[in-house]
């Protein structure tokens, strides 16, 4: 048989690679704020339950089939059963969806960086200056979604660097991902300790500290809590997208999958928990210093990286005045190298099945990608993008994207290909032996409780149309985005290429 398949250099720099691509945005901005709504101490247990009972089997589940089927997602699925190859499509199409608007976020974390080499900065040292600053400075924010007036240069200016940058990761194979995240791997991490430094030795950081950790032992009994965790552990780990599967098939068929797994998943949630100090702290020393409470400062999403956090990191002029471009600057990158490689992971598992399909090369499958990628951070980037971006990633990775196909494929690989015969061979090249509560986490807990969190979300997006500036077109324009991948998903199925190469690789 001839070696066709891409291989990393080393087990290390796959592991590094996937913990690139699970350490992200979602680290930074989604995981302190969601603890601290949801039960802070307290929501550690639903968020422990959450990476046993589904993360990490899940983890398990895509590396293994990545490595045995030597296949990106939509062949590793084909493999199993030929009609599932849509359900890898359709994981790939969301994936890049996600990445559009991921790759604006950066864009605007860009423009942010190139204002923070001044001496004042200038969205100012509160919270009202910041967000003016960030609505009419850097988006020039419209009215409502469908008032698109002009691009928000700036944010598109970033979105470009940033689309090159993935282009030029990718596209000569994962031996170069493999060096890339030799640095954009730690380099977040070193950021976030110096600024958790920083953070925890301010005046009124254990106030903040204290926000993020007071167990509210009741929150365990609220449902919400649950999925919330459930929630976080999915995005969090990159699950679903096919980024995982196309990773672990540049690995050898007799990898370490569960090893793998449980090490990816540790140093995923150990970046999120530090991320925690870092946010709370800082905005801990904010809220004191303007005799605030915590509660009124703390936000998640945008509002905290692009609002709250800047104002609170410009409050740093106060002590020195260096300090406040230089924690900036540190808090831009962070975010920038954060970003990245969980950016380049999603483009890189499209560019895999396009190149197990149809023999591609990898740099027409980048290239393609990149500008596809670069129109759609475009519409991102628009006056209205704020909004689309806030629409779709609810509509995509809550509703009807990363849980449907963390679902289909327990279904698929739980249910019609047997989880125990699956479990056996995974144990045979592992360390670590996982034994039946694997398959009970893949045929019953991890889809019921996708079940209940797609029918709880779907419920809310019905019963309370999404946002406050809802209108049928609106409510229409989201079941398209959502439809969207899983109808590419079936047109790339159904397209057959005389020679599709993963037949060639079987000789
Ligand atoms: N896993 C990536 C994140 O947390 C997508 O941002």
């Amino acid at each position: 048989m001839v070696e066709l398949r891409d291989r990393w250099q080393s087990r290390g720099s796959f592991l590094l690679g996937a913990i690139g691509s699970a350490v992200g945005l979602g680290n930074l901005w989604r995981f302190p704020y969601v603890a601290y709504k949801n039960g802070g101490g307290a929501f550690l247990v639903p968020y422990f339950v959450a990476l046993l009972t589904a993360g990490i089997p899940l983890l398990i589940l895509e590396y293994s089939l990545g490595a045995k089927m030597q296949g990106s997602a939509p062949k590793a699925l084909g493999k199993v059963r030929s009609k599932w190859e849509f359900v890898g499509w359709w994981a790939l199409v969301v994936g890049m969806i996600i990445s559009m608007y991921y790759v604006s976020i950066m864009g605007m974390s860009w423009d942010y960086l190139f204002s923070s080499f001044k001496s004042v900065m200038p969205w100012g040292t509160s919270a009202e200056t910041a967000e003016k600053f960030f609505n009419e400075k850097v988006l020039n924010l419209s009215s409502g979604p469908f008032d698109i007036k002009d691009i928000a240069w700036g944010v598109f200016i970033g979105a470009i660097i940033t689309w090159v940058w993935i282009f030029l990761v990718i596209f000569k194979g994962v031996k170069n991902v493999g060096r890339v995240v030799l640095i954009t791997v730690p380099l977040p991490w070193l950021m976030l300790v110096v600024l958790t430094i920083r953070g925890l030795t301010l005046e009124g950081a254990s106030t903040g500290i204290n926000y993020y950790l007071a167990p509210q032992w009741e929150k365990l009994f609220d449902p919400s809590a649950w999925l919330a965790a459930y929630g976080q552990i999915f995005f969090s780990l990159s699950l679903g997208f096919g980024i995982m599967i196309a990773y672990a098939s540049y690995m050898s068929k007799t990898s370490d999958t569960t090893n793998n797994a449980f090490i990816t998943a540790f140093a995923n949630s150990g970046t999120e928990y530090l991320a925690g100090f870092s946010v709370f702290s800082i905005l801990g020393y904010f809220a004191v210093s303007i005799n605030a409470d915590v509660a009124s400062v703390v936000k998640g999403g945008p509002g905290l990286a692009f609002v709250v956090y800047p104002a609170a990191l410009a409050k740093l002029g106060d002590i020195a005045g260096w300090m406040a471009p230089f924690f900036s600057i540190c808090f831009f990158i962070t975010l920038i190298t954060l970003g990245i490689d969980s950016a380049f992971s999603i483009v890189e598992a499209f560019a895999a099945g396009l190149e197990d399909k149809f023999g591609w090369g990898k740099t027409k499958t980048s290239a393609i990608l990149c500008v596809l990628g670069l129109l759609g951070s475009l519409w991102f980037s628009t006056t209205a993008g704020l909004y689309w971006l806030d629409i779709t990633d609810h509509w995509i990775s809550d509703c009807f994207g990363l849980a449907i196909i963390g679902l289909l494929e327990c279904i698929l690989i739980g249910w019609l290909w047997k989880a125990s015969k699956f479990r056996q061979e995974i144990n045979s090249f592992s360390d670590i032996r996982i034994g039946r509560w694997w398959d009970i986490c893949i045929k019953f807990i991890t889809p019921a409780v996708l079940i209940w969190l797609l029918i709880t979300n779907i419920w809310e997006l019905i019963e309370k149309p999404y946002g406050g500036y809802c209108s049928l077109a609106l409510f229409l324009g989201g079941w398209m985005v959502a439809l969207m991948a899983p109808v590419i998903g079936i047109i790339l199925t159904i397209i057959k290429p005389k020679n599709p190469r993963w037949k060639m690789e079987e000789g």
